[in-house]
C-alpha cells in the first residue's frame, strides 16, 4: 500500500510524523520503504548520513528503475529513496508541462505514459510493490506538482496537522485541493486520515483537538502524540535516529508504537469509514 503525507501547511510535523511511523512499523517487522519527495531532503536527514538524493531526479527526467534508487536507512526493515535539492527542477519541468496542457486548444485526454500527474506512478510501477508492506511519501508543503504526483501514485493519502487554528484552516484548504486532485487523476485515492502531531497539556489543545473531531470524526487518528523535546533532538546532534531507536524507552517511542498499531489496523481495513469525506458527503 503506498500512502503519501502531506499538508500546505509547513512545519506542521509531516516528516517527523512519517519517518517515526515508518521506523515504528519497521519495528514490528513491517518492511517499509520511504520515499523522500521533498527538495528539503529532511526526511533523507533523519535517515541516513549522506544524501544521495540526485540519483531521484535524475531517475526522473531520464527515467530509470526504482531499484536503482532504494538504499538502505539507519532502521533495520526500512529502505529509502534519498531526495536531493535538484528535484525542484522536477518541480518546474511538471508546472511548465501542466501548464501547457491546460492551454491547449484540444481536449484530447492526455495520455497516461506522457501526464506530467504521473511521472512518479510511472517510476514506482517499475518496481515490485508487493517487496514493501507499506511505501511512504513524505510530501512538500504544498499542492504544487510534486504532490500532485505523490497523490496520483498514491493509495491513501494521510494528513499531518497540528492542534491550532491556523492549521485546522490549512488542513480544510489541503482537503479541497487534496478533492480536486482526486477528481482530475486519482480516482481511487482513499483519504486515510488525520494525524494529529504536538499535542501539548493545554486546554486549548483539547479545544482543537475536539474541534477537529466534530469536523472528521473517525478520519482522526486516536493516537496521541505529544509535543516532546527529544522529537527534535532525535533529528539534531551527531546520533540522529528515528525516536524508537533513539530513545526506545521514552514516551515519544511509545507514542509511535501505539501509532503504528492504529495505522495497522486502519490500513488493513484500507482506511474506510462512514461517510467518506472525499465523496463529498
Ligand atoms: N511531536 C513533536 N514534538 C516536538 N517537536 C516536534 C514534534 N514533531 C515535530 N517537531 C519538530 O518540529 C519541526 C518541524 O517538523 P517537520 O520537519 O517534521 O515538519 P514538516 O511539516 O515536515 O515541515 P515542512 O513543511 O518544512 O516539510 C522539527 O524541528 C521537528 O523536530
Ligand atoms: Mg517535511
Amino acid at each position: 500500500m503506498i500512502v503519501s503525507f502531506g499538508n500546505m501547511k509547513g512545519g506542521v510535523g509531516k516528516t517527523t510524523v512519517c519517518v517515526n511511523l515508518a521506523a515504528a512499523l519497521a519495528e514490528t517487522g513491517k518492511r517499509v520503504l520511504l520515499l523522500d519527495f521533498d527538495p528539503q531532503g529532511n526526511a533523507t536527514h533523519w535517515l541516513r548520513e549522506a544524501n544521495d538524493g540526485s540519483r531521484l531526479h535524475r531517475c526522473l527526467s531520464k527515467g530509470g528503475q526504482i531499484y536503482n534508487l532504494v538504499v538502505k536507512s539507519k532502521v533495520p526493515n526500512l529502505d529509502l529513496i534519498p531526495c536531493g535539492e535538484d528535484v525542484e527542477a522536477t518541480e518546474h519541468a511538471l508546472t511548465a508541462l501542466a501548464m501547457a496542457i491546460a492551454s491547449r486548444d484540444s481536449d484530447e485526454p492526455v495520455p497516461y505514459e506522457e501526464h506530467p500527474a504521473y511521472l512518479l506512478r510511472r517510476l514506482l510501477q517499475t518496481g515490485a510493490e508487493d517487496q514493501w508492506d507499506y511505501i511512504f511519501i513524505d510530501c512538500r508543503p504544498s499542492i504544487a506538482q510534486l504532490v500532485v504526483n505523490a497523490l496520483a501514485a498514491s493509495d491513501a493519502v494521510i494528513i499531518v496537522t497540528e492542534p491550532t487554528g491556523l492549521s485546522r484552516t490549512m488542513t480544510d484548504k489541503f482537503l479541497s485541493k487534496v478533492v480536486e486532485v482526486r477528481e482530475a487523476v486519482a480516482p481511487d485515492l482513499i483519504l486515510g486520515g488525520l494525524i494529529v502531531n504536538r499535542q501539548f497539556a493545554e486546554r486549548e489543545c483539547a479545544a482543537e483537538k475536539l474541534r477537529l473531531t466534530f469536523d472528521y470524526g473517525s478520519l482522526v487518528f486516536d493516537a496521541k502524540i505529544g509535543d516532546h523535546m527529544i522529537m527534535r533532538r532525535a533529528s539534531t546532534g551527531h546520533k540522529w535516529n528515528a525516536v524508537v531507536r533513539y530513545a526506545p524507552k521514552s514516551e515519544a517511542a511509545t507514542e509511535y508504537r501505539t501509532l503504528a498499531e492504529e495505522f495497522i489496523e486502519r490500513a488493513n481495513r484500507r482506511f474506510t469509514f462512514e461517510p467518506t469525506f472525499l465523496d463529498g458527503d
